[in-house]
């Protein structure tokens, strides 16, 4: 046969499953696949593992994200516990967070629930399927389904939390606990973002401590008690060819902060002094990253950290990012507290809307979105 007729098969093929990648991929899956489609490979340069081997493994013995005890960061050790913290979101962008306080039933009934709806028949998840970015559920796949050239190896489920009684009757109403789990956990989530969101702003230095909080601190924390929540449930199928794709290309967040709960399978990485280091999992925790608007908010000082997934062979994996921010329509600004001759204004303003014109406008990798919000 001629390449040409080869390449024309091939692309008949694509052409038929064309239809199919839309489905996401635990649908590709359950028809049964041994090798990773075209439509998955990415370059090599981008591929897991490609581009820093061996290292890859070394650094992920040897790193560890910094941990944040939250039961001692309401004791007396609050200001070293502070200093941490704000190391942390200067050097890394990413801590563990350790007891917490949100019971673990909460916790393993997200997970249990979560992967029930993923076992749901195809008909029943694909009833959430919208291309509407202002849904307030939204089921998909990969990252940005109508723009990837190469998709990423996650099916999704977005659910917007607040708020939270508006919301609640658009969620998806199988599996019958859904609903109701998932709601007590948005709100736990939304304490927990609250908290650690008060002892970031003290850790700047934008409000009191505890017992010294004036009536401006507390307008500035009422806002991040009306502040957006996006709940995004990742599920990671097994891949039968891990090496060629990516749960996740690599990305920041947008918003404040993201609580992310995975269950025990490792599969994220971020970018520590330009390579790749995979988060150990740490039962009954939370991995907690600064988002872009922190960045922004903080001009700088907090960073907003490129993170991926990779997949892998042997298990499917199911993780639970909470996305919090001001509300909406609330323009994201560095604090004029931040801002000074030294350190001069290093942001331009930005929103939710520009940045969901801006996702939807053009291709959404990496840190375009912030670079595009920086003042040169
Ligand atoms: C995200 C994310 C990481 C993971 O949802 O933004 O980075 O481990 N998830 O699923
Ligand atoms: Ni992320």
């Amino acid at each position: 046969m001629s390449p040409s007729m080869v390449k024309a098969i091939e692309t008949k093929e694509d052409d038929n499953l064309g239809s199919q990648y839309q489905k996401g991929v635990k649908h590709l899956c359950e028809n049964g696949i041994n090798k990773v489609p075209k439509k998955y490979i990415l370059p090599l340069s981008d591929r897991p593992n490609m581009n820093d081997g061996e290292l890859n493994n070394v650094q992920k013995q040897n790193l560890k994200l910094p941990i944040i005890d939250f039961a001692e960061l309401h004791g007396s050790n609050r200001p070293q516990v502070l200093k941490s913290l704000a190391n942390a979101c200067e050097q890394y962008g990413f801590f563990q967070l350790v007891n917490h306080g949100i019971p673990s039933d909460v916790i393993s009934s997200m997970i249990d629930v979560s992967t029930r709806f993923f076992e749901l028949p195809f008909e029943e998840r694909a009833k959430y399927m919208s291309s509407d970015m202002h849904s307030p559920v939204r089921y998909g796949t990969s990252f940005n389904q109508s723009k990837d050239e190469v998709f990423c190896w996650r099916d999704f489920l977005k659910l917007m939390c607040n708020p939270i009684s508006d919301v609640v009757p658009h969620w998806p109403s199988s599996p019958v606990d859904f609903r109701r789990l998932v709601a007590i956990y948005a709100k736990e989530t939304k304490y927990l973002f609250l908290m650690i969101m008060v002892a970031i702003l003290e850790s700047l230095g934008l409000v009191g401590t505890t017992e010294n909080k004036t009536e401006e601190d507390d307008n500035i924390i009422k806002e991040f008690q009306d502040g957006s929540q996006l709940m995004v449930v990742n599920c990671y199928p097994p891949c039968p060819e891990p090496n060629l794709t990516l749960g996740m290309p690599p990305h920041s967040d947008y918003g404040f902060l993201t609580l992310l709960l995975q269950d025990e399978v490792e599969g994220l990485q971020i970018q520590y002094q330009d390579k790749w280091i995979t988060v150990q999992p740490i039962a009954n925790s939370f991995v907690v990253n600064v988002g872009d608007h922190l960045e922004i908010f903080s001009n700088g000082k907090y960073k907003s950290v490129l993170h991926r997934v990779s997949v892998n062979s042997m298990k499917s994996r199911i993780s639970v990012a909470s996305l919090h921010s001001l509300p909406f329509k609330r323009m994201v600004r560095p604090s004029p507290k931040l801002i000074n001759e030294e350190n001069p204004r290093h942001y331009k303003d930005t929103d939710f809307s520009t940045f969901l014109e801006y996702i939807s406008s053009c291709d959404p990798k990496k840190k375009n979105f912030l670079e595009s919000r920086k003042i040169s």
